[in-house]
């Protein structure tokens, strides 16, 4: 094997001749020289072939090169401020892996089905790439905050025997005899954990059978569920804006270019600072209603209500304190006010809707076992979490923040659909 270098690190080998493995990206030529686009997935550098400076055979390697074309390449590293990497590599030699036939994905526009059908290859461009740079340091940085904050990081089971959102989206499976789902949620789990760790938080997929075809909405999706023993309600929120405020920061510091190249309006997320403004479900029905929508206290809200809501503040909000009625059972009632729950969404500006939904949870046993009732679920399903109230129970509060949400809001998407390396939606398991 060659010792290769990495595109990302040619700013260590200025002057030097390195040897890189790559695709061909895209080409130019001005009769005696050719400009090929190189990429290695770091990275992407321009090589500069001099017919005059290289051996023929290497030359009219050059010139056959087809998009998508594999290679290594021989060449040294010229600083070039002109250029976006600061750097492009002058050509001394090349070795073709394999000559690409008929790439299907061209630098001409594409349909999103045409583009979803090769989603495998459609994330070999830079758009898809740069989404896919800043959703895993979104992920970096969320572990980072919890990490120093004396939180665990718990992986609640993908495979269980109940729901913790309610019946109508479940993902049904066979488990040997029994019926089995799979997760909508880790939270019951984690409020398990963390009467035994304290404060928790895991990150895996969830899956939900949503029979709408949303931009918001994905079937498999990732989590991050924080879950705080002896924290409540208010405290709860100011992690979740501590958190993502601490994100946007992140990506800002260390995603530059990726945001850059994504073309994305980056005075919109510079100015995310906690706190951020909370409005009550009361309120927001005045609001609405004020707006001239047809929404009655109650009622559950919908994209265009959230969309107007956040339009209103420009910024993230808080919406608060929902009805009990339309809200998950596990939601302590506001004592003040037991109709209302101690619940919270954060809805994202520019009409993202809700990345995160949360709550202060039921401590007291009897009033998890009338819900239970209320809800018509087995008391017998959900002994074991019954326990947690029954043996110390603790004022306990977390939350549930959707990945991709997050990632299509930061990076601008009008659709959820590009912040997964392979999405599954409605009617789409392919590839
Ligand atoms: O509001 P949800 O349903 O809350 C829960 O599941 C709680 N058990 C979380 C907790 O308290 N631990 O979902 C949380 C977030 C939503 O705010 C949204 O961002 C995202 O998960 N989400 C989805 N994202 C993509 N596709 C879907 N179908 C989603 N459903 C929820
Ligand atoms: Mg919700």
């Amino acid at each position: 094997m060659k010792n290769l270098t990495l595109i990302s690190r040619v700013n260590e080998h200025a002057e030097q001749s390195v040897w890189i493995g790559c695709w061909l990206n895209g080409k130019r030529s001005s009769g005696k020289i050719q400009f090929l686009q190189l990429r290695d997935g770091t990275g992407y550098i321009q090589g500069v072939v001099v017919k005059s400076e290289v051996s023929e055979s290497t030359w009219e390697a050059a010139q056959k090169l087809t998009q998508e074309s594999s290679l290594y390449v021989r060449g040294t590293v010229r600083v070039e401020p002109r250029s976006s990497s600061g750097y492009e590599l002058t050509v001394h030699e090349l070795e073709v892996i394999q000559q690409t036939q008929e790439y299907p994905i061209t630098p001409k526009e594409h349909g999103v089905d045409f583009l979803m059908d090769r989603r495998h290859l459609w994330l070999r461009t830079a758009k898809q790439r740069a989404i896919i740079v800043i959703r895993a340091e979104i992920i970096r940085a969320t572990r980072a905050f919890f990490d120093v904050r004396d939180f665990t990081l718990v992986d609640p089971p993908i495979l269980t025997p109940s729901s913790c959102e309610g019946t109508t989206n479940l993902f049904h499976t066979k488990y040997f005899d029994e019926d089995a789902y799979l997760t909508q949620s880790g939270q019951l789990y984690m409020e398990a954990a963390a009467m035994a760790l304290g404060r928790v938080y895991s990150f895996g997929p969830t899956f939900r059978a949503e029979k709408s075809k949303t931009r918001r909405h994905l079937i498999e999706f990732w989590m991050i569920e924080p879950e705080m023993a002896f924290v409540d309600h208010e405290a709860s929120l100011l992690v979740q804006e501590q958190l993502i405020a601490f994100i946007v920061q992140s990506v800002l510091e260390n995603c530059r270019k990726e945001l850059e190249t994504i073309g994305r309006d980056v005075g919109k997320l510079a100015n995310i600072a906690a706190p951020f403004p909370r409005i009550s479900y009361d309120e927001a029905i005045a609001l609405l209603q004020e707006q001239g929508f047809e929404v009655q206290w109650g009622e559950d809200f919908g994209a265009p209500h959230e969309t107007a809501i956040a339009e209103k503040f420009e910024r993230l909000v808080f919406i608060t304190h929902y009805p009990a009625a339309i809200k998950a059972f596990y939601m302590k009632p506001d004592p003040n006010r037991p109709e209302v729950v101690l619940c919270a969404d954060m809805i994202a500006p520019e009409g993202y809707g809700e990345i995160i939904g949360g709550s202060q949870r039921i401590d007291d046993p009897e009033l998890l076992a009338q819900r239970f009732s209320e809800h018509e679920l087995s008391e017998e399903a959900y002994q074991w979490y019954l326990d947690l109230r029954k043996y110390g129970t603790v004022p306990h509060s977390g939350f549930g923040l959707g990945l991709e949400r997050t990632v299509a809001w930061i990076c601008g998407l009008d659709h959820v659909r590009e912040t997964i390396p392979f999405p599954r939606m409605l009617y789409r398991l392919y590839p």
